[in-house]
């Protein structure tokens, strides 16, 4: 590689991709007089179940709401147990806390980074009513093999789909064909952005009509309306809910941003090839490996340091990338190492090898539609050029 020159601007490690169609749709919700829950987030959850291929759609303000609400519709509670992964960020395990039950973590599976099936198994027991296996990164969960142990055992399976808008479990988008739930994030962050928002996708009528009321106060339905013209104003609490409602600002976002999905994902699907075929040349780093039966959306594109034959760490290359003018992030620091789980509920370090050991080796790098072809190419560069200069 010639002399590497470091460049002037920085590269955030995010942008969200927001284009004049999203900000008129937004501007023309502004003027429409109808702010909160109303026919935008309705229209939303429409195209979003259509899109992903499931009967129902409750959009909600966060994915972190609809994993709690996807527990609470099987009366998860007390005394009941829930597998997660610890390789995840803390929302997967916290709403399983905040439903009473305890979350129970199983291992990764090193190539993936997602939950490993084995795992899961062994930390099965009669109290166990739920497995939450996270889409980490974008790619997919081994689902048969999930869904196996589920019926196995009766268990209920809520997919974190918070990364996976987009990603194929053999052939089929993450969402379709569903016998759980799954959850969705438009944090900023994400492929499609509300700046904050989720969705639950289930194909189960129960479940949606039980979600849609916890989402809303625990109101009888369709209380989003009862302002408009023959509205009802008379309305029951059918039990106490939830404040977790989408409202018509983030789904003008949504829609929009729905509309433009495809061809978002064409552009992180070419950026993410060209790191995959510069980056697989360097044998001081692990690229992610795509399992046969999935297709990943690049949600993050996640690199893993071979320790062993560099003279720095983790922690030093992030530092040095960031002298270099690239924005990185760790996707996650594992949820047993937090203090709060480790008080609460005893786990240490150690309890996790695979998880420990990918954590320590982890750097997600920028990947987004807006990135230019000369960011991409800088990127690499950057990475190439440390690997060279710090290669033992
Ligand atoms: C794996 C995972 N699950 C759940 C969430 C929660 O999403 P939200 O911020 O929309 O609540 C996130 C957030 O980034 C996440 O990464």
């Amino acid at each position: 590689m010639s002399e590497f020159v470091t460049r002037e601007q920085f590269i955030p490690y995010n942008v969200p991709d927001i284009t004049e169609l999203e900000i008129n749709e937004v501007v023309e919700t502004l003027k429409s007089g109808w702010l909160a829950k109303g026919p935008r987030t309705i229209a939303f959850e429409k195209a979003f179940a259509e899109y992903v291929g499931s009967r129902h759609a409750v959009a909600m303000n966060s994915c972190t709401a609809a994993l709690h609400v996807a527990l609470l519709t099987q009366d998860i509670g007390a005394g009941d147990e829930v597998i997660t992964t610890p390789m995840t960020f803390a929302s997967s395990a916290s709403t399983i806390v905040h439903t009473g039950a305890t979350p129970v973590f199983a291992d990764i599976d090193y190539r993936t980074g997602c939950i490993d099936p084995d795992a899961i198994e062994k930390k099965i027991t009669s109290r166990t009513k739920a497995i939450v296996p996270v889409h980490y990164s974008g790619q997919v969960c081994d689902l048969d093999r999930i869904y196996e142990l589920a019926d196995k055992h009766g268990l209920f399976v809520s997919e974190d789909a918070a990364h996976a808008l987009w990603s194929r479990y053999q052939g089929r988008l993450i969402g379709n064909g569903l016998r759980g739930t799954a959850s969705y994030s438009f944090y900023a962050t994400k492929n499609l952005c509300t700046g904050e928002g989720g969705m639950l996708a289930t194909d189960n009528d129960k479940i949606a009509e039980r979600a849609r009321i916890l989402t809303s106060h625990g109101m009888s339905q369709n209380a989003w309306n009862r302002y408009a013209k023959g509205g009802k104003w008379r309305y029951d609490i059918v039990e106490p809910g939830y404040k977790y409602n989408m409202f018509d600002l983030q789904a003008a976002l949504g829609l929009k941003q729905l509309e433009r999905m495809e061809e978002m994902q064409q552009k992180r699907l070419k950026i993410a090839a060209r790191f995959q075929e510069s980056f697989g040349k360097l044998d001081a780093i692990e690229i992610p490996q795509v399992p046969e039966y999935g297709l990943h959306c690049w949600h993050l594109y996640i690199i893993r340091i071979v320790p062993e034959l560099l003279d720095i760490d983790r922690d030093e290359f992030i530092t040095e990338l960031n002298e270099r003018n690239v924005g990185t992030s760790v996707h996650f620091i594992p949820v047993h190492l937090m203090s709060a789980y480790q008080k609460q509920f005893g786990y240490r370090e150690g309890d996790f090898p695979n998880t420990e050991k990918h954590f320590e080796r982890i750097i997600s790098l920028p990947l987004y539609p807006t990135l230019s072809d000369e960011q991409v190419g800088y990127i690499i560069d950057a990475v190439t050029d440390l690997v060279e200069k710090h290669h033992k």
